[in-house]
C-alpha cells in the first residue's frame, strides 16, 4: 500500500497525462481549468486505495478514479451555477470566468468523458461499474434538486436533510470506495462494507462542509464563506438552531432565511451569532464525529488486515481536522 499522498500525486500523474486539447476551445478549456485547479482529490484516492486493499494493482483503477473525478467537478460547476458561487477553490467558477451557457455545455461534455472511461473495463467489471455509476450519478442529481427545493421550504425535518446529503453527496464517495472493490474483484460482503464506510464517512464530510461554509476562514477556504447562508441553505446548523432558538431567535432566523438582502454582511453575522450561541455549530461538531465513526463500524466486516483498516481510520479522522 502507498501514502494517501502518494496515491494522491499518481492520480494527478495519470490526469495531466490526459489533458484535453480539442477544438472548441471554450468547450475543453473550462474542463482543463475546473480539473487543474486541484482540490482534495479525496474520491479517486478513496478509489485507488480500495482496489490495493484487494490486492490490485492502482493502474487498474485509475480510469474508474478518473471518472469519479471528472464526474464531481462536472457536478461543482452546476452546482456552482445552481448555488450563484462566485468562488471555487480559491479562484474564479466556471460561470463567472466564462458565461452560464459555457458552464451548463462543458458541465454536460464532463459527463459523458466520465461515463466513457468505463468503456476501458471489459464484461463484469464494465456492466458493475456502469450500473454503479448510473444509479448514483441520477442519486446525485435528486439530493441536489431537494437542496434547491430546501431554499423556499421553512418546514424541513432534520430526517429529509439527511437524505438530501446522503444523496447529493455521500453515496458519490461510497461509490468511489465501491468501484475499486469493483476493479479489484472483492467479494460482494466486502463491496457492501466499503460503500457503507463511504457513505457515512460522505454525511460526516457534507455536515463538515456546512460547517466550513459558515466558520471557515475566508484566506484559505476557497468557497465564498456565508454562501450557504446567503442562499437561504436548510443546513444542518439552520436546522438545529431553529430547534433551539427562543420564540423570538427562531421568528429572526426564519425571516432571515426568507429574503435576499443586496447587502449580506449584517444577516451573515446575525445568522452566525445563532448558530453559535444555540449550540447549533457544537452540535454539528459531535454529529461529524458521529459519521465518522458510525463509518468506522463498517470496516469491521471488511476482511482485510488492521494495517489497512488503520490507513483508512487515520484517512478518516483527517477529513474531521480539515479546513479546506
Ligand atoms: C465539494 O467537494 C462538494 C461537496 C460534496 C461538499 P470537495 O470538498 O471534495 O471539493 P474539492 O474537490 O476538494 O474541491
Ligand atoms: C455539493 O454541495 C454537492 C454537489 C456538488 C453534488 P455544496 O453546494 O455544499 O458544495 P460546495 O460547498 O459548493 O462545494
Ligand atoms: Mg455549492
Ligand atoms: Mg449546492
Ligand atoms: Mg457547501
Amino acid at each position: 500500500m502507498l501514502s494517501v499522498p502518494e496515491y494522491s500525486a499518481r492520480f494527478i500523474d495519470y490526469l495531466s497525462q490526459r489533458s484535453l486539447n480539442n477544438e472548441p476551445k471554450n468547450l475543453y478549456e473550462p474542463i482543463n481549468y475546473i480539473l487543474d485547479l486541484g482540490g482534495k482529490r479525496l474520491r479517486p484516492v478513496l478509489t485507488l486505495l480500495a482496489a490495493e486493499l484487494f490486492d490490485t494493482p492502482l493502474e487498474k483503477a485509475l480510469d474508474a478514479a478518473l471518472a469519479i473525478e471528472i464526474f464531481h467537478n462536472f457536478s461543482l460547476v452546476h452546482d456552482d451555477i445552481m448555488d450563484d458561487a462566485p468562488l471555487r477553490r480559491g479562484e474564479e467558477t466556471v460561470h463567472e470566468k466564462w458565461d452560464i451557457n459555457t458552464a451548463i455545455l462543458s458541465g454536460d461534455a464532463m459527463l459523458i468523458l466520465a461515463y466513457q472511461l468505463f468503456e476501458n473495463y471489459e464484461g463484469d467489471t464494465f456492466r458493475e461499474l456502469a450500473q454503479l455509476f448510473s444509479k448514483t450519478a441520477i442519486e446525485v442529481c435528486e439530493g441536489q434538486q431537494y437542496d434547491v427545493d430546501f431554499e423556499t421550504r421553512d418546514d424541513v425535518t432534520i430526517a429529509e436533510y439527511l437524505k438530501m446529503i446522503e444523496y447529493k453527496t455521500a453515496v458519490l464517495v461510497g461509490a468511489a470506495l465501491k468501484m475499486g472493490g469493483i476493479v479489484a474483484n472483492a467479494s460482494k460482503e466486502c463491496q457492501a462494507a466499503l460503500y457503507d464506510f463511504g457513505r457515512d464517512l460522505g454525511l460526516a464530510f457534507q455536515l463538515q462542509d456546512d460547517y466550513l461554509d459558515a466558520f471557515g476562514d475566508p484566506e484559505t477556504f476557497g468557497k465564498q464563506v456565508g454562501g450557504d447562508i446567503i442562499e437561504n441553505k436548510k443546513t444542518f446548523l439552520y436546522l438545529i438552531a431553529l430547534q433551539n432558538a427562543n420564540d423570538d431567535d427562531a421568528r429572526q432566523l426564519e425571516h432571515l432565511f426568507s429574503i435576499s438582502p443586496t447587502h449580506t454582511e449584517d444577516k451573515i453575522a446575525t445568522v452566525k451569532q445563532q448558530f453559535i450561541e444555540s449550540g447549533a455549530a457544537a452540535a454539528t461538531q459531535e454529529k461529524i464525529a458521529f459519521y465518522t465513526e458510525k463509518a468506522f463500524v463498517a470496516l469491521d466486516t471488511l476482511k482485510i488486515s488492521e494495517d489497512k483498516k488503520k490507513l483508512l481510520k487515520d484517512f478518516g479522522k483527517s477529513l474531521m481536522e480539515r479546513t479546506v
